[in-house]
């Protein structure tokens, strides 16, 4: 069995990373924060208020979230496209500080890795989702670089940024999910540290398959 758990801030290139590293060792991909922005999007969609736990919880009780070939499903509906906007990030980071969203996101979490070796990524893996993972990875980069790397993408997608606004959310959201009362993001004892902020894509990759081979002799 192998699982190997990779934490950290947004923007740290852990998607990128992850899902290279699945294809690298015949893994399967899981994004959890998809699965919150998935709830976060449903809430504003409906209405519901995302920091008032007894509508969320009934929303829960009417709500499908599942992955199909890579692609997040809300209720049978594909939004990977439309769970990556600014807003969403904001609704994603508001709605994952309620104990019951976590509990839900943690039961698919667990029930897609129970039958599969799995590389998943989220803020909690290491120390809740999977304490027991074979791999551990805490991944990081300061905000500035994180910023600038977002400022990029979005000119480079055609679309208007503000890098000081960007950097701002960036910091805001640092904040917010470490500071929740309930799984806030934290590094794991015993997890590898890693500072993506003078690394290019490859070198990270390669940086975290020779973490993999040290901590369980696979090789990619
Ligand atoms: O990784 P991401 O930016 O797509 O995550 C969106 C939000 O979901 C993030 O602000 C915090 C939350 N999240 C979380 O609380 N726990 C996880 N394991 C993954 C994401």
């Amino acid at each position: 069995m192998l699982r190997v758990a990779i934490d950290g801030p947004s923007g740290t290139g852990k998607s990128t990373i992850a899902k290279a590293t699945a294809v690298r060792f015949g893994l399967e991909y899981i994004d959890t924060g998809a699965m919150y922005r998935a709830l976060g999007l449903k809430a504003r969609r409906t209405g519901v208020d995302e920091f008032n736990e007894d509508a969320v919880r009934e929303m829960l009780g009417i709500t499908s979230i599942d992955f199909n070939g890579g692609a997040t499903m809300l209720d049978g509906e594909d939004v990977s496209g439309l769970i990556r906007t600014n807003e969403i990030s904001m609704a994603a980071s508001n709605i994952s500080k309620l104990a019951i969203v976590r509990a839900k996101v943690d039961e698919v979490s667990r029930h897609l890795a129970a039958t599969k070796d799995v590389v998943m990524e989220g803020r909690d893996i290491g120390t809740t989702v999977i304490p027991d993972a074979e791999v551990k990875i805490f991944m990081t980069a300061s905000p500035e670089i994180r910023a600038e790397r977002r400022y990029k993408q979005l000119l480079e997608a055609g679309k208007e940024a503000d890098y000081d606004q960007i950097l701002k959310e960036v910091q805001e959201r640092d904040y917010q999910d470490s500071h929740r009362e309930v799984s806030p993001l934290r590094q794991a004892d015993d997890a590898v540290f890693l500072d993506t902020s003078n690394l290019n894509i490859e070198e990270v990759v390669d940086a975290v398959a020779d973490i993999i081979m040290d901590k369980t002799g696979r090789r990619a």
